[in-house]
């Protein structure tokens, strides 16, 4: 996101619709600057061969948040969520979490499960007001970042209460 959007950005114009392949370039750039470990153009593309449930948030044609849900009989996995980081603090990733949960819980699922590195207090904090609670440690689970260490995951888990 250019500056002068970045300026203008109102959270509550986002437009929220599937991902498709010619918005990889855009979500795995977004990627790249938000992730320790990034997902590859390629980690898309297959997620999106094998089906996940995709999303971005469009705001004046640029891509602002995506995020991936696998869904599997009576359980989902969130997978990635991410917002750019000049459209944080606005309600994005809420949105987008609470938007896959409906989802889930209209599918059949039960729970959601997600994973997260013990160290992004930013995440935890979305997941922990939305109700996840963690569940596991997964010791030295990611892969090394910019400290040279792998870190551990924590995993958490939310009922899904049916409508
Ligand atoms: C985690 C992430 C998706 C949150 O998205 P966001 O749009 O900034 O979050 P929201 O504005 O919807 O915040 C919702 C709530 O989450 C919590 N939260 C979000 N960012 C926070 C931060 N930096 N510090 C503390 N709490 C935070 C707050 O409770 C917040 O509510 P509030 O704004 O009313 O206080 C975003 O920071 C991001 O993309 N980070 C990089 C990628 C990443 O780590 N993804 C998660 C991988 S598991």
């Amino acid at each position: 996101m250019n500056a002068s959007l970045a300026t203008a950005f109102d959270a509550t114009a986002t437009f929220w619709r599937p991902l498709r392949t010619e918005d990889v370039p855009a979500v795995a750039a977004l990627e790249r600057e938000s992730h320790v470990a990034p997902w590859t153009p390629g980690n898309f593309t297959d997620a999106l061969a094998a089906g996940y449930s995709m999303t971005v948030g469009e705001a004046a044609s640029a891509i602002v948040a995506y995020g991936v849900l696998l869904l599997a009989p009576g359980e989902a996995q969130l997978l990635n969520l991410t917002v750019a980081s000049s459209a944080r603090r606005r309600g994005l990733g809420r949105t987008l979490l609470r938007r896959f949960l409906a989802d889930a819980r209209q599918r059949g699922a039960a729970q959601c499960f997600l994973e997260v590195r013990v160290s992004n207090a930013a995440a935890i904090a979305l997941y922990a007001a939305e109700a996840f609670v963690p569940v596991a440690r997964r010791i030295a689970y990611y892969p090394p970042g910019a400290s040279g260490e792998r870190e551990d995951a924590l995993v958490m888990r939310r009922a899904l209460a049916a409508n």
